[in-house]
């Protein structure tokens, strides 16, 4: 696929070498050419890079690490985007002793909102990322999970997917109303990894459990809490 990144920091530049590795065609945009040139030249594998602009032209599937920058500030015109995936792995900064407001609308749905033209999936920002070193070997044997949320069910099968390629266990995740949940969980996350001092080498595995053999303890009933 051709991919673009938009904003090659720490995510972009991780996620964008780890696809290129896959073998994908990859454009790391920058707010200077130079940087996005830089990057690219880190990256190896025949990566590009340049502008923002060039890396959304150039991407059938884009990253947006931008956190809560509206992209018609980033880009010459937002209708490059129209119908390009856009995938949002943003989180809202952590406030001064964790102290989380409760998230109203998510990051990815007031991204949604700003690029209607555009197919916003949310993915990839439960994981820190010292995690995309591992990636994909030996990730792929620790089932790490990385929620994908979407509206639509093809951008959100591609994303899944892209996933899946770089060792991560993707998880659907429902539709883009679920990215407030989803960003919800990286709030906790980070304050495990943070301020709980699990470290940044510590993944979410949703797992898949055997069902009990006998219902000891009464089963399931009915409940009367109304
Ligand atoms: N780092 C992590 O471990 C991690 C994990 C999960 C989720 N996230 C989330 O992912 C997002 C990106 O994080 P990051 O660590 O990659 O951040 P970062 O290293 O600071 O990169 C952010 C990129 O955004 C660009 N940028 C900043 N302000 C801009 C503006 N006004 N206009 C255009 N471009 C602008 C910068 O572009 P230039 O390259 O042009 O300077 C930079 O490359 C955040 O929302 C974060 O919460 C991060």
């Amino acid at each position: 696929m051709k991919i673009g990144i938009i904003g090659s920091g720490n995510m972009g530049r991780s996620l964008g070498i780890l696809w290129a590795q896959q073998g994908h065609q990859v454009f790391f945009g920058a707010r200077t050419i130079q940087k996005g040139q830089a990057v690219a030249e880190f990256a190896g594998h025949g990566t590009q890079g340049g502008s923002n602009d060039e890396a959304a032209i150039f991407g059938e599937v884009l990253l947006y690490t931008v956190r809560g920058v509206n992209p018609a500030e980033v880009l010459s015109s937002t209708d490059i985007l129209a119908g390009k995936i856009l995938i949002d792995p943003n989180n809202y900064d952590i406030p001064e002793d964790f102290n989380y407001p409760p998230i109203v609308k998510s990051l990815a749905q007031k991204l949604a909102q700003e690029v209607p033209n555009a197919h916003v999936v949310k993915a990839f920002n439960t994981i820190p990322m010292e995690v995309f070193e591992l990636a994909p070997e030996p990730l792929k044997d620790y089932n790490v999970s990385v929620f994908v949320a979407a509206d639509d069910p093809k951008a959100k099968q591609i994303v899944m997917q892209l996933a899946q390629e770089i060792g991560f266990a993707p998880i659907d995740s429902g539709t883009l109303s679920n990215a407030r949940l989803i960003e919800g969980l990286a709030d906790l996350y980070r304050f495990l990894i943070i301020h709980q001092q699990m470290g940044a080498y510590t993944g979410i595995s949703l797992q898949k459990l055997p069902q009990a053999q006998t219902q000891r303890l009464g089963g399931r009933q009915p409940s009367t809490l109304r």
